[in-house]
C-alpha cells in the first residue's frame, strides 16, 4: 500500500474519469445545459443548487460551496479516503494504480527522512551526556522509558554543532535547510536552528521523523522552538503522538487531542496512551480527517481559560461537516490554571479519565457557547441564538444528528423543532459568487473599497482553472517581477499547464489539493465566464498577463529609482534600471 502515486497518473485518471457517471451513481442528476443539477447531498434543499460540470470535470454547490473532483466526491460523499478513493476510480475504469517507489522525488525525500532520523538518534543521544537536561525532564516527571518512547533528546548549545557534524557538503547543507535544521544568513553563511533546547521529534504515521519541537529548558523566549514548514513537514496536517499512539495500542477506542508536546508525553507516562496534539495551531479538518479515519470516538481537551475555549470552538467549527451517526465528539475544559500535564501529574490517569467522562458533547458544548453571547431571558435574545446557530447547523450533514441538534436548540430557544427548522432553512445564505472574489477563506471580510472588480491576478487565475488550454502560449517568467498577491500561484498553474498540455480543470484543482490555495481556487473554478464566442481566453490572460508585465515592470523602476535616492545603485542595478526605461 506504500508509495507515492505518480502525479501523472492522477492527472490521467481524473482527465479521463466522468464525473456525471461517479456522482450520478449517488445522486439522482438532471441534464441543465452543459451541465447538470441535483438537490445538494451536502446540504439541505428543496432547489437544486449543486452543479455537475462534465466539461471541468467538477462539482459546485451555490448552495453551501461545497466543491470538488471526482476524488473529492468521492472522499466526501462516500468517506474515503485520498488514496481510497483514487484506488476506487481506478477500479471502476479498471486499471490499476501504479506505485512509484523508486521515483526520483521519492528517493529524494528518502534522503531526508533519513537525515532526520540520523540528528534525532544524535539528540537522544546526546540527552545521556547531559546531566541537566536528564534533570530537567525528570522533574517534569518524565522517566526514562517515555523519553525513550518518544524519542526525546537535547540540541547541545552553538551555533554550529549539526552543522559541522552533518553538513560537510553542500549537499549535505542543502539537505539540512531542506529539512529546517539550519537557517541561511543573508551573507550566505549558516547556524543550526535549534540550541540548547530538549528536542521532541514529530513523526508520521509510518514513524518517519518530520520535524521537531524544541524546548527551552527553563524560562527564555521563545519557549518552543518548532521546525519550519519543509517539504516533509505540514503543520496543519500532522498530530504529535500519533505514531506512538498506534504504536501502544492494538486497538484504537478513543483519542483525545490535547495542546501540547508536553502534554502527550505526561499523560504517556501515566499510562493514557491515546492523546495527541496539534503543533501550536488549530484543529483543522485534515487533522480531524487523520483523527475520524482512526475512532469514532473523539475528546478535545484544553484548558479552562479564554484561550483554551476559543481553541476550541475552532475545533467545533471544523468538526461540524465531519458528524456523523456514530461518531462522538466531546470537549473537556479543565479547572482553570491546568493543562492535562499538570492534571494528571495531580490527578493521576483515573483523575483524568474522570475529566474525560465529563467532557460535554459537541452540541451541548455549541448551545452553551452561544447561550452565553445573547441575553436568554428575552425573545430577541433566543432569535438570536437561533441565527447565531444557523450557518453552524448548516454544516452538519442531513441526518439524525442534525435533527437531534435542531430538537436541542428549539428546546433552547422555546419553538417547536419543525419551526425551528424552516427559520434556519428559510434563510440559508447564498454564497454565489461569479466574480470568483477569494471568497473561501473569510466570507465576512469584505475587500477593500475601490476594488469590487475582482484583481487582474484573481481574473487570469479564472480563467486558467476554467480553460487551461489557454494558459499554454503563455510565458511564465514574465510574471518573475510581480510582487502581487497570488502571482505565484498563477505562475505556477501557467507552468503546469505548459507541461501538461492536457491537464483538466479537475486536474489542476487535484493539483493544489494539499496547498492552502486549493481551497480559493475550487472557488474559481466554478466561476462562470461569459460563454458568448467574443470570448477569446487565450486572448484575455494575454492581456492580463500583459498587464501584470507592466505593472511589475513599473514597481520595479519605482523600487530602483527610490533606492538610487537612498543609498545608490550596483552597477548591476544601474544597468537593469537603464534596460526598463
Ligand atoms: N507552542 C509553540 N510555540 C510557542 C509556545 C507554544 O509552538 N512559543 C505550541 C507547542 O506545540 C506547545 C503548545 O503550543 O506544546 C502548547 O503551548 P503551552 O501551553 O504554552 O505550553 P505547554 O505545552 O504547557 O508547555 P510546557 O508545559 O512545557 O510549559
Ligand atoms: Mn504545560
Amino acid at each position: 500500500m506504500s508509495g507515492l502515486i505518480p502525479q501523472d497518473f492522477i492527472d490521467d485518471l481524473i482527465a479521463r474519469a466522468d464525473i456525471v457517471e461517479v456522482v450520478g451513481r449517488r445522486v439522482p442528476l438532471k441534464k441543465a445545459g452543459r451541465e447538470f443539477k441535483a438537490c445538494c447531498p451536502f446540504h439541505d434543499e428543496k432547489t437544486p443548487s449543486f452543479t455537475v460540470s462534465p466539461g471541468k470535470g467538477f462539482y459546485h454547490c451555490f448552495g453551501c460551496g461545497a466543491h470538488g473532483t471526482a476524488i473529492g466526491f468521492l472522499m466526501e460523499f462516500d468517506h474515503m479516503s485520498f488514496v481510497e478513493a483514487i484506488e476506487s476510480l481506478a477500479g471502476s475504469m479498471g486499471v490499476e494504480v501504479p506505485r512509484s517507489e523508486s521515483d526520483k522525488p521519492a528517493r529524494r525525500y528518502d534522503e531526508l527522512f533519513s537525515l532526520m532520523d540520523t540528528v534525532a538518534k544524535h539528540w537522544q543521544s546526546a540527552m545521556k551526556d547531559t546531566p541537566a537536561a536528564v534533570a530537567y525532564l525528570k522533574e517534569r516527571g518524565i522517566d526514562g522509558a517515555t523519553a525513550k518512547r518518544f524519542g526525546i533528546g537535547y540540541a547541545a548549545d552553538g551555533w554550529s554543532n549539526v552543522l559541522d557534524k552533518f553538513g560537510q557538503s553542500p549537499e549535505a547543507t542543502e539537505r539540512l535547510l531542506a529539512t529546517g535544521l539550519i537557517i541561511r544568513k543573508d551573507n550566505g553563511q549558516h547556524y543550526d536552528r535549534f540550541r540548547d533546547r530538549i528536542m521532541f521529534p514529530i513523526r508520521d504515521t509510518r514513524g518517519r521523523t518530520i520535524g521537531f519541537g524544541g524546548r527551552i529548558m527553563g524560562d527564555g523566549e521563545p519557549k518552543y522552538l518548532n521546525s519550519p514548514e519543509t517539504v516533509l513537514f505540514h503543520k496543519g496536517r500532522e498530530l504529535y503522538g500519533l505514531f506512538e499512539a498506534r504504536k501502544a495500542l492494538r486497538q484504537i477506542e478513543q483519542l483525545v487531542v490535547v495542546e501540547g508536546y508536553m502534554d502527550v508525553v505526561a499523560l504517556a507516562r501515566h499510562g493514557i496512551d491515546f492523546a495527541v496534539a496539534t503543533l501550536g495551531t488549530a484543529t483543522t479538518s485534515e487533522h480531524l480527517n487523520n483523527l475520524f479515519r482512526l475512532t469514532e470516538n473523539v475528546h478535545f481537551c484544553f484548558d479552562g481559560d479564554r484561550a483554551g475555549k476559543a481553541a476550541a470552538w475552532r475545533a467545533l467549527e471544523n468538526a461540524l461537516p465531519q458528524i456523523r451517526e456514530g461518531r462522538q465528539i466531546r470537549f473537556v475544559f479543565l479547572p482553570d490554571g491546568h493543562d492535562p500535564d499538570s492534571f494528571v501529574n495531580e490527578h493521576g490517569a483515573d483523575g483524568f479519565v474522570d475529566a474525560l467522562d465529563n467532557g460535554v458533547a459537541l452540541s451541548e458544548f455549541l448551545i452553551e457557547e452561544l447561550a452565553s453571547q445573547v441575553d436568554m431571558e428575552t425573545v430577541d435574545g433566543r432569535a438570536r441564538l437561533a441565527e447565531l446557530a444557523r450557518p453552524l447547523v448548516h454544516k452538519i450533514p442531513t441526518g439524525v444528528y442534525r435533527e437531534l441538534l435542531i430538537e436541542s436548540l428549539a428546546a433552547a430557544v422555546g419553538l417547536t423543532a419543525p419551526k425551528l427548522e424552516k427559520m434556519i432553512a428559510g434563510g440559508a445564505a447564498r454564497t454565489r459568487d461569479t466574480t470568483g472574489r477569494f471568497a473561501g477563506a473569510d466570507r465576512k471580510r469584505r475587500p477593500p473599497p475601490g476594488t469590487g472588480k475582482p484583481s487582474v491576478v484573481r481574473h487570469a487565475i479564472t480563467i486558467i482553472l476554467n480553460h487551461p488550454e489557454a494558459g499554454q502560449n503563455l510565458d511564465a517568467a514574465r510574471l518573475a517581477g510581480v510582487n502581487r498577491p497570488g502571482a505565484d500561484l498563477l505562475r505556477a498553474l501557467i507552468e503546469t499547464v505548459h507541461c501538461e498540455p492536457n491537464i483538466t480543470t479537475a486536474g489542476l484543482l487535484e493539483r493544489w489539493r494539499q496547498d492552502e490555495q486549493g481551497r480559493h481556487l475550487g472557488k474559481l473554478a466554478a466561476a462562470v465566464l461569459p460563454l458568448d464566442e467574443e470570448f477569446d481566453p487565450a486572448a484575455e490572460l494575454r492581456e492580463c498577463l500583459d498587464q501584470l508585465a507592466l505593472a511589475g515592470r513599473k514597481e520595479r523602476i519605482d523600487f530602483l529609482i527610490e533606492k538610487q535616492r537612498l543609498s545608490g545603485l550596483s552597477d548591476d542595478e544601474k544597468s537593469e534600471l537603464r534596460a526598463l526605461n
